[in-house]
């Protein structure tokens, strides 16, 4: 299959990761062409750009993006590029599937959820506003518009699947007007689909549940803070960070990357699980009709999981991302 795709190769892990994914890619055959560009704040400090215009025009073209993790400073300095990015091409579906692996020892097992996350408005939007010297306000944004198009793609993603259950995750008790809003459009568009089983359930109590029983959990979908909470809660159910892929879509543009962020605190070490944004990419090649490809790879990866004797440290192992790159490769068929 020949296509171009742009990839951001972000910072942290993100350039070690980035290197094997593109070689698992190319050594499974997916034949794409790749136009690869650094982002996030070395490149600002090169060349005073977070994202350069050179890398927006790109994927406007390819309209296919795979994005390695990029670090956002903390209560202070610029936007999150991902946020940005997510806003600027209206990325307005996150989708999450947490799915255990046989192999990955963790306490949980046969674990099979989809998160779908509002991903363009909640308390992403950024609005804060100092009211007085020792009060912030920060605005949450629910719009009906944006509440409906992530939910009908729950629902259709659930009947589409075969899935048999979509839950609504929410804070209606205590945000009564805003995730009062996102409720209720969930409990009109159910109706529309009435071979799924549907229920709403409070974060809190959610978080308990995915916890004492997340067998419970099949679709799920929810505003924006909630689902960014719930993935990585998702990610350490099947065995961590380095687990969890996503893809963002909109109608024009795709987006693909792993959930987890740059880690700064083993970047450099080439012991990040590369797992992750693989997964990620193999969504990709599935969203581009690729299905041989993405399934050849995902064979291959569960592989060399099940044989578990070149597995990084997150998973117990003592191997290289790049040892682990090769023990994939070599499973290629
Ligand atoms: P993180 O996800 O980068 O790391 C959390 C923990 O998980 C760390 O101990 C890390 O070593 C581990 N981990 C993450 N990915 C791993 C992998 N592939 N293999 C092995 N271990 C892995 O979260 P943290 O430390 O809170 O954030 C670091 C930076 O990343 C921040 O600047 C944050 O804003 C940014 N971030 C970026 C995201 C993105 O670009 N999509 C998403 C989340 C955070």
């Amino acid at each position: 299959m020949e296509r171009t795709i742009t990839v951001f190769r972000g910072d942290g892990i993100g350039p070690e990761i980035t290197a094997c994914v593109l070689e698992i890619l190319e050594a499974a055959g997916a034949g794409l062409t790749y136009e690869i560009y650094d982002v996030g704040e070395a490149e600002w400090q090169k060349h005073g750009a977070l994202i350069p215009e050179a890398a927006y025009q790109s994927f406007e073209r390819t309209r296919i993006l795979l994005k390695s993790p990029i670090t956002t400073p903390i209560g202070k300095g610029f936007r999150s590029l991902n946020v940005t990015l997510r806003k600027k091409y209206d990325l307005y579906a996150n989708i999450r599937p947490a799915k255990s692996s046989t192999a990955v020892k963790t306490p949980f097992h046969d674990i099979d959820m989809v998160i779908f996350r509002e991903n363009t408005e909640d308390l992403y939007v950024g609005i804060e506003k100092q009211v007085d010297e020792n009060t912030i306000h920060a605005t949450k944004v629910i719009t009906r518009k944006a509440s409906e198009r992530i939910i009908r793609d729950a629902f259709d993603y659930a009947r589409a699947h075969g899935r048999k259950k979509v839950s609504c995750i929410h804070k209606a008790n205590i945000l009564k007007m805003s995730d009062g809003l996102f409720l209720s459009i969930f409990q009109d568009i159910a109706r529309e689909y009435p071979e799924i089983e549907t229920n709403d359930k409070i974060i809190d109590n959610t978080c308990m549940q995915m916890v004492m029983n997340p067998n419970q959990f099949d679709v799920l979908v929810m505003p924006n803070l909630y689902g960014d909470l719930i993935s990585d809660l998702a990610s350490g159910l099947i065995g961590g960070l380095g687990l969890l892929p996503s893809s963002n879509l909109g109608k024009d543009y795709a987006m693909f990357e792993a959930v987890h962020g740059s880690a700064p605190d083993i970047a450099g070490q080439h012991i990040a699980n590369p797992t992750a944004l693989l997964w990620s990419a193999c969504m990709m090649l599935e969203y581009m009709k690729d299905f041989a490809c993405a399934s050849r790879i995902r064979r291959a990866v569960d592989l060399v999981l099940e044989d578990g004797s070149v597995l990084t440290p997150d998973l117990g192992g003592h191997a290289s991302t790049e040892a682990y790159r090769d023990a994939i490769i070599a499973k290629l068929d």
